[in-house]
């Protein structure tokens, strides 16, 4: 084992393209939620991943248990612990690099993702206390519904509690990339796996904004009625599946997947390699605050968050609608911080 530690592998840097040498180090995630759908299929993922040698798994239920217990007898990956009830949250993030806020109360049909602050935003606050009190140096990640708010909210409450660093605190938006590749893969019929497509602004129906005009490989080409079916598609991306669960659950499988996407390339980053990331974080470039889009993310956290990029005009439309959108679901976020004073 000490030999593994010690020894190099190599990496694909995301940004630059080309190969690199990165060391290998002990890396602890915590998963925060980890009894739900998206919380136990992302610790079966994690749980088969090298890069990780401690999982941490917290969830007021106590069957968490036994999610601990059945992941930990499977040979390789990280060991993993149970942390049940609020007592155990700070031990569960105490010596972690990485805290994945998981934790959720899904959205049912008919509800928009930003009346599902009142649900969600008590179990961040919790999150964002402990950590002012045990592990500030930690990267946090998010999905938690309305990640526009949920993050602005999450920043205001680590920099009341003397420990914000903006560089560190994400809002996890592989979901949109997953989706916006897939979808516009059957419509160009070609492997959304090859599909390169950037998708900026924010994670709700009006402020999700896919640049197919930016589309990798250059071979392909998406009119503006298919950009425009599309955007409306992933849009509702969302929605669909909770109207197809008959309001039982939002998508799980598919945000499990995503996050774990996202991981894998932070991990990397944890270990000094530079990747790109997609992730709603500070960022003062479009005129709102805070910001999604490929982000550049090193070991010390946010190195570039996304900047610019080239917009036909269906897409500069999208964009200007979904700047004010942004700036309220920001405000609604910041502002909501006073029911926890
Ligand atoms: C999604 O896009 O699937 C998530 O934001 C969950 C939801 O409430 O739609």
């Amino acid at each position: 084992l000490a030999k593994l530690k010690s020894s190099k592998i190599f990496f694909r840097n995301t940004r630059k393209s080309q190969l690199t040498f990165i060391p290998l180090r002990n890396i602890q995630v915590s998963i925060i939620g980890s009894v739900g759908e998206v919380g136990s299929n992302l610790a079966l993922l994690l749980k088969q991943n090298p890069k990780i040698s401690r999982l941490q798994l917290y969830d007021d239920n106590e069957s968490v248990n036994k999610l601990a217990l059945e992941l930990d007898c499977l040979p390789g990956g990280p060991t993993v612990s149970a942390f049940a009830g609020p007592s155990m949250l700070c031990p569960a993030i105490r010596f972690t690099d990485l805290i994945l806020m998981v934790d959720r109360t899904h959205r049912k049909p008919g509800i928009k993702r930003e009346q599902m602050i009142f649900a969600n935003a008590p179990p961040v606050q919790k999150l964002c206390r402990a950590m002012a009190e045990q592990n500030s140096k930690a990267f946090l990640a998010m999905t938690t519904s309305p990640l526009n708010s949920i993050v602005p909210f999450a920043s205001v409450l680590l920099l009341n509690y003397g420990s914000y660093n903006p560089f560190k605190v994400f809002g996890i938006t592989h979901l949109d990339l997953a989706r916006t590749r897939s979808l516009a893969g059957n419509v160009l019929q070609a492997n959304p796996t090859e599909l390169q497509i950037p998708v900026i602004g924010g994670h709700s129906d009006e402020t999700i904004v896919p640049l197919f005009s930016n589309i990798s490989p250059k071979t392909y080409e998406v009119s503006e009625r298919q950009a425009d079916m599309l955007t409306r598609l992933i849009r509702k991306a969302g929605v669909e599946v909770i109207n197809k669960k008959y309001g039982t659950e939002s998508a799980s499988l598919s945000m499990a997947w995503s996050i774990n996407e996202f991981v894998d390339c932070i991990l990397d980053a944890l270990r000094g390699a530079e990747v790109t990331v997609n992730t709603y974080t500070a960022n003062p470039h479009f005129g709102t605050k805070f910001f999604s889009g490929p982000t550049v993310v090193g070991a010390q956290g946010l190195v570039q968050p996304c900047y610019e990029f080239k917009l036909n005009d269906f897409e500069d439309k999208l964009l200007e609608k979904a700047i004010p959108m942004i700036s309220r679901d920001v405000a609604q976020g910041e502002q909501y911080v006073d029911v926890f004073e």
